[in-house]
C-alpha cells in the first residue's frame, strides 16, 4: 500500500509541476490523474480484499497418539539426465574423454575435440588401435607441418561447455600416447581461444610401438570458467591418443565428486539415493541402457555409452561403484535401480531372462559380497574391501503394464529374495489404489503435475491399504507452466504434497523429488532442483523446500487439526525432532491462498515445555508466486529464518501469502534452557 501511494504521490507531482504546460493540456492531464488515480485506488481495494485470514492449528503432541516417521522417508533421486554426471557431480574435466563418443565403430565422433592449426598442418582421424579391450577407439594425430604455426598445432578439448580451471589448484592430467618416434608435446590449459595460458608443461615421449600412460599435475596459475585443454607439437609425424583425463585433485573425500554440488546434496540431509535414473536405466534401446558391468573397474577400460534418452554421450567416469561410493559419502541408503529386460522400445522375453538376472545377481555380489568372492574382489580391487550395504532394489522404472514386465519382475523377485532374503524390492506397479498382483516390499509412485492437483493430492495415501506393500515416491515435481524454471509456487504444493507423505508415512516409506540435477548447458529435463554450469550452482524453491523436510526423517508425527475457514489453502504437519542438542516442536505450514493468514498454533500433551529461547520461524516466500532463483539472483526465494520471541503453548504468527513456514518450537529440558 505504501508503496502504491508513494507512485501517485511522484505521478502526481510529474503532472502538476510542469511549467511548459498549456491549460488544456493541464485539463486533459487533470482527467488523465484522476484516472489513474481511480485506478490505483481500485487496486488499493482490490488488495484490501486479501484480508488477513484466521486459522487455528491444534497440535496433539502426546506420546500415545505419535508416531514414529521411517528414518528413510526422505533423500535423493540422482539420475543421470541434463549431465547431471558427466559434466556435473563427477569431476572429470575432459568430454569424451577415449574418443569413443559415436561408439566403437570408425570413423567414430570425437565431438568436441577439435584441432589446433588448419587441414593443410594437422589431419586427426579415428582407428581401432587402443590398448584398450573394451574400448578400442583412438585419436590418431598427424602432423603435416615441416614448419608449423609457432604454438604449434595439435588438439584441444573444451570439456563440458568450458573447464573451470581456478588459481593455484592442482589437476592431474593422465593420458595414454603412441608414437613411433620421440616428440615433446606441449600440454596446456588456456582461455577458450587459446590466448590465456593459465599452466603449461612440455612432456617428451619417446618413440615406441607400444602405449605409453603419461600422468601431469598442472597447476593454474590464473582463473578461468570457459579453459580447453590442449596438446600441441611442432614435430612432424604422427602421435596417438587415448583416454585423456584431467581431474581437480579437490573432489570431495578424493572420490572425484564436485565438492559444491555434493554439499548441496548432504544439505538435504538424504536417507537415501536411489541411482542411476529413471529412464536412463532403461534406454529408449536395450543396447542403450545403463549396463553396471560395463561401468566398472579402471576408468580407462570402461567403454562408456550413448543414453539415447537423454540423447548424450557419458564416459561412464560416474560408475555404479561411484554410485555406491557416493550413497556411502553421502550417508544415504543406495537403492539401486537396474534395468529389468526392458526399454522404451524393446523387451527381453521373459524365457530368455535368466542372463539378466544373473548380471543382477552378480551386481549384488560385486555390491556386497566379501572381498574374496568374484565380484567382491573386484570391488577390492577399486578401493573398497568392505561391502556396501545394499538393501534397496527397483525392479526397472516405469516399466508396469509392458507386455513381460510383470514375468520378468518374478524372475528378478524369486532369484533375489533367495539369494538375498533382506533385500528389500520395489515395483514398478502403483498400489496406492489397487493391490499388486505379485510380489514386492515397495511400489513405486511417480507424480509430475499440474500445482493445483499436487497440492490437492497431499491427502493421496489417506486411503490407501495398510496391509500391502509400502509406497516408495520416488519421483514427484510440479512441472509444466506452474514451474517456470523452478518457481516458488512448484514449491509450495511440493510442500503441502510432502506434509500429507509426512502423515501417511505409516505407508509411505520413502520420496524423492525428480529430476535433481540441470546442467544449465543441457536442460532436457525442466524443472530440476539444482541449477549449475561449469563453475556455479543455485538452489530453485523446490531446492529450498526441501531443506525443511531434511530433518522429518525417523522423527516423531503428531496428528493436527486445522480450524478456519480457510483451510483449503493451507497444509500442515508437526513433527518433534531433535538435533545434537535439543528438541523442538517442529509445525511445517503452507499458505497457498494469496490471503495473508493470522495463525494461533496451540500445542497439547507436551512432555515439556515451550521455551521461547531458541524458537525460529523459518519462511519461504516472494513477493511473486512465480518468482525464481538464477545465477545472476541465486538468493531470490530461500528461507529465511528468524527468532520467535513470543513462542509459547499458544503461539500467534502471520503466515504471509503463498508461503512456506517451518516454526520451530523449542522444547525446554532442552539444553538451551539448562544453560539459562
Ligand atoms: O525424472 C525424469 C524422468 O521422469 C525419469 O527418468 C522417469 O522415470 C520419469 O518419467
Amino acid at each position: 500500500m505504501t508503496v502504491r501511494r508513494d507512485l501517485i504521490d511522484t505521478r502526481t507531482a510529474l503532472v502538476f509541476t510542469n511549467p511548459s504546460m498549456d491549460s488544456r493540456e493541464a485539463s486533459l492531464s487533470t482527467i488523465l490523474c484522476s484516472l489513474l488515480l481511480f485506478c490505483l485506488g481500485c487496486k488499493c481495494i482490490a488488495s484490501e480484499l486479501h484480508a488477513t485470514q484466521t486459522a487455528v492449528l491444534k497440535v496433539d503432541a502426546s506420546p500415545q497418539l505419535a508416531r514414529q516417521i521411517p528414518d528413510t522417508l526422505f533423500g535423493i533421486f540422482f539420475e543421470e539426465i541434463n549431465h547431471a554426471g558427466a559434466g556435473g557431480i563427477w569431476a572429470e574435466l575432459v568430454s569424451n574423454r577415449g574418443f569413443e563418443a559415436g561408439g566403437p565403430h570408425t570413423p567414430s565422433n570425437i565431438d568436441p575435440w577439435s584441432i589446433i592449426g588448419d587441414d593443410s598442418s594437422v589431419f586427426v582421424a579415428t582407428d581401432r588401435t587402443s590398448c584398450f579391450s573394451r574400448n578400442t577407439v583412438a585419436l590418431r594425430m598427424e602432423v603435416l607441418c615441416d614448419n608449423c604455426p609457432a604454438g604449434g598445432v595439435g588438439i584441444y578439448n573444451p570439456g563440458f561447455w568450458g573447464m573451470n580451471i581456478e588459481d593455484g589448484k592442482t589437476y592431474n592430467l593422465v593420458m595414454y600416447v603412441k608414437s613411433p618416434e620421440y616428440v615433446e608435446l606441449a600440454v596446456s590449459l588456456t582461455s577458450s581461444d587459446g590466448s590465456q595460458n593459465l599452466a603449461s608443461v612440455t612432456i617428451p615421449v619417446s618413440g615406441a610401438s607400444n602405449w605409453t600412460k603419461l600422468e601431469q599435475k598442472l597447476v593454474a596459475q590464473g582463473t578461468n570458467r570457459t579453459s580447453r585443454l590442449q596438446i600441441t607439437t611442432n614435430k612432424k609425424g604422427v602421435v596417438w591418443f587415448d583416454q585423456v583425463s584431467l581431474m581437480p585433485t579437490d573432489t570431495y573425500k578424493g572420490h572425484g565428486f564436485r565438492t559444491e554440488l555434493i554439499s548441496m546434496m548432504l544439505d538435504l540431509k538424504p536417507r537415501f539415493l536411489r541411482f542411476p535414473g529413471g529412464c536412463f536405466v532403461e534406454g529408449e534401446w536395450l543396447r542403450n541402457a545403463f549396463r553396471w558391468r560395463e561401468s566398472i573397474g579402471p576408468w580407462e577400460e570402461r567403454p562408456g555409452h550413448f543414453g539415447d534418452v537423454w540423447h548424450y554421450w557419458t564416459d561412464d567416469g560416474l560408475g555404479y561403484y561411484e554410485f555406491l561410493q557416493l550413497s556411502e559419502d553421502l550417508g544415504a541408503a543406495p537403492i539401486w535401480v537396474f534395468n529389468n529386460g526392458i526399454s522404451h522400445n524393446d523387451e527381453v522375453d521373459t524365457a530368455a531372462i535368466a542372463p539378466f538376472v544373473k548380471d543382477v545377481l552378480d551386481s549384488l555380489e560385486f555390491a556386497r559380497g566379501s572381498a574374496e568372492s568374484t565380484w567382491g574382489s573386484v570391488r577390492a580391487a577399486m578401493g573398497h574391501p568392505e561391502p556396501f550395504p545394499v538393501k534397496y532394489v527397483a525392479i526397472g522404472n516405469e516399466d508396469c503394464g509392458k507386455k513381460f514386465y510383470r514375468g520378468n519382475y518374478l524372475k528378478f523377485y524369486n532369484a533375489i529374495r533367495e539369494a538375498y532374503p533382506d533385500i528389500q524390492m520395489i515395483s514398478n506397479c502403483d498400489a496406492s489404489s489397487t493391490p499388486l498382483d505379485h510380489p514386492a516390499d515397495l511400489y513405486d509412485f511417480h507424480v509430475y503435475t499440474d500445482s493445483k492437483t499436487l497440492f490437492s493430492m497431499k491427502n493421496t495415501f489417506d486411503k490407501s491399504s495398510r496391509n500391502g506393500p509400502k509406497a516408495f515416491v520416488s519421483e514427484y515435481a510440479v512441472w509444466r507452466s506452474d514451474a517456470g524454471r523452478g518457481s516458488l509456487l512448484a514449491s509450495l504444493a511440493e510442500a503441502a504434497f510432502l506434509t500429507g507423505l509426512e502423515k501417511n508415512s505409516d505407508i509411505v516409506q520413502m520420496a524423492s523429488y525428480a529430476p535433481l540435477f540441470v546442467n544449465n548447458n543441457d536442460q532436457t529435463w525442466n524443472p530440476d532442483a539444482i541449477v549449475f554450469n561449469s563453475w556455479q550452482q543455485y538452489g530453485t524453491p523446490s531446492y529450498w523446500m526441501q531443506t525443511l523436510f531434511g530433518d522429518s526423517s525417523g522423527a516423531m508425527i503428531h496428528p493436527i487439526t486445522i480450524t478456519s475457514s480457510y483451510s483449503s489453502s493451507l497444509a500442515a504437519s508437526a513433527i518433534t525432532w531433535q538435533d545434537s542438542e535439543n528438541s523442538f516442536l517442529r509445525v511445517k505450514i503452507v499458505n497457498f491462498g494469496s490471503d495473508p493468514v493470522s495463525l494461533t498454533i496451540s500445542l497439547t500433551g507436551l512432555q515439556a515445555p515451550v521455551n521461547a529461547v531458541g524458537s525460529t520461524a523459518t519462511v519461504l516466500t516472494s513477493s511473486n508466486v512465480m518468482d525464481e532463483n538464477s545465477f545472476s539472483n541465486p538468493n531470490k526465494v530461500v528461507p529465511v529464518k528468524s527468532q520467535l520471541p513470543n513462542a509459547a503453548e499458544q503461539t500467534q504468527v502471520t503466515l504471509a501469502p503463498h508461503s512456506f513456514s517451518s516454526f520451530d518450537l523449542a522444547l525446554a529440558q532442552s539444553k538451551l534452557v539448562a544453560e539459562m
